[in-house]
């Protein structure tokens, strides 16, 4: 079977740095398929070529990719690509076309529209299967997202609908669920008696960038928080899935989402201009920190401390899991650290158990010490980009590494009162710590974990 990818947003910021890499590594690697680019940044293949595609490439990947000039909004747009998708398939009797949307939610509606016309016309050609591919955000708020999905659903079945999450393709993803499912003594200490708080921290040192014209319409609730934090939040707090199937993963996923209420607790900034001629001028936020809690019957009670954005010191992405220090009291000692667990994911892959042993030369006087995992020393340094593993699934037909519909309405309940127009955003000067993040933190009695 011949399958085709037939690229929305061809040229945009996501296609270039995330999904192009991708499909370059699994064509080396010998997955079979084509890709069309959809684009107005350039009239020719070669120009595109040429501007875009790495002089090095390997014509395994350049030989199986395509360009085509598209005007969505253009009279013959959907002739246009019919025509092209028609000689695509050329004498083959079995073909796949995986539509992949990385576009504009507000752009969604009309390209499902041609979709749905395209598809029509080619229905006859060839035995056809297809597959639609939809970036997050999935939709601007909940009353879209269910809009969207309708127009989705009309043209495409549940099972063709993969929804994106990138995060869920990440090593350090996967690797909580196992680590919290393939080890009997973390899922013994993994719950509100022994669990204090949780801190989540994704910190990141780049600013919009290029993709201020996107990202304006975003803001940090829709680009990283309804999506890529709750999934995290899920694979910290869900409870064991019947078996590692999708299914059962989304049944547990679903049940912690819905256990959460709206966020109340939240505060908001955006970085300072960079300078009227920088393209900088970012009118959105770029940076949040709130609180909320997972109130079902073994995690209600533990705090998680969220905070991230853009524009930082320091690039930082950690979860600090903090447990509760009975210790102190039981020995009559205020120097006893509390035990933790620490996942970092940023500048690199670790899993540290922090435990008090003794100190030599002292008399029973203990230190915090780390257990360390290093992904990269203990697997080698080729685990594969996040990308790479979702568009593989999505070749194989493999849906565990997508959120499921009801995921991402619950997600949309729960950020919902950081979408409310007119909310006080704070403005932070570039490279420090917004000042309500640091007071979000001193209101609850902790330290962010550094
Ligand atoms: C994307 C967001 O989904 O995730 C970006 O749109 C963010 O704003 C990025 O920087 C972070 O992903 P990663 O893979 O770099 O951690």
């Amino acid at each position: 079977m011949k399958r085709i990818i037939i690229q929305y947003g061809g040229t945009g910021d996501l296609a270039l740095k995330k999904l192009y890499p991708a499909y370059e590594h699994l064509m080396e690697k010998g997955d079979a398929f084509e890709v069309i680019a959809l684009g107005r940044r350039f009239s020719t293949r070669d120009e595109f070529l040429s501007e875009i595609i790495r002089k090095d490439a390997p014509s395994s990947f350049t030989d199986h990719l395509d360009y085509l000039y598209y005007d969505m909004s253009g009279n013959n747009a959907v002739s246009i690509l019919t025509d092209r998708l028609k000689a695509l398939c050329g004498e083959s009797d079995e073909v796949e076309f995986i539509y992949y949307l990385a576009l504009q939610p507000s752009l969604y509606e009309i390209a499902i529209a041609q979709i749905q016309q395209v598809d029509n016309q080619l229905d006859c050609i060839c035995f056809l299967t297809k597959k639609i591919v939809v970036e997050k955000p999935f939709g601007f708020d909940l009353e879209s997202a269910r809009r969207y999905n309708d127009i989705l659903e009309k043209a495409f079945t549940d099972e063709e609908i993969y929804r994106i999450d990138h995060y869920l393709g990440k090593e350090f993803m996967q690797n909580l669920l196992l680590m919290r499912f393939h080890n009997d003594i973390i899922r013994r200490i993994w719950d509100n008696r022994t669990i204090e708080s949780i801190e989540i921290i994704f910190d990141e040192t780049h600013g919009v960038d290029q993709r201020l014209g996107f990202y304006e319409k975003i803001g940090v609730v829709r680009d990283t928080i309804q999506n890529h934090i709750m999934q995290i939040i899920t694979y910290l707090t869900m409870s064991e899935p019947a078996t590692l199937t999708p299914k059962d993963i989304a049944v547990e996923k679903e049940k912690v989402l819905r256990a959460i209420s709206p966020i109340e607790e939240f505060h908001m900034g955006r970085y300072e201009s960079l300078g009227a001629n920088s393209g900088h001028i970012v009118h959105t936020p770029t940076y949040a920190a709130f609180k909320l809690f997972v109130n079902t019957y073994y995690f209600t009670g533990i705090p998680i401390y969220v905070r991230t954005g853009k524009m930082q010191q320091e690039a930082k992405s950690l979860i600090y899991i903090k447990f509760k220090n009975a210790t102190k009291q039981v020995m009559h000692d205020d120097s006893i650290a509390e035990n933790a667990v620490i996942i970092t994911i940023h500048p690199e892959l670790t899993i540290d158990i922090s435990m008090n042993l003794k100190m030599p030369n002292t008399s029973w006087k203990s230190k915090p010490v780390r257990f360390r995992f290093n992904q990269s020393e203990t697997f080698g340094a080729n685990t594969p980009e996040a990308y790479e593993q979702i568009v593989e699934k999505i070749l194989q037909g493999d849906k565990s590494l997508f959120p499921t519909m009801q995921e991402i309405t619950e997600s949309w309940r729960i950020v919902e009162p950081m979408l409310k127009d007119n909310l006080p955003v704070e403005v932070y000067p570039i490279r420090t710590l917004p000042r309500f993040a640091e007071s979000l933190a001193k209101e609850n009695g902790f330290t962010w974990f550094d």
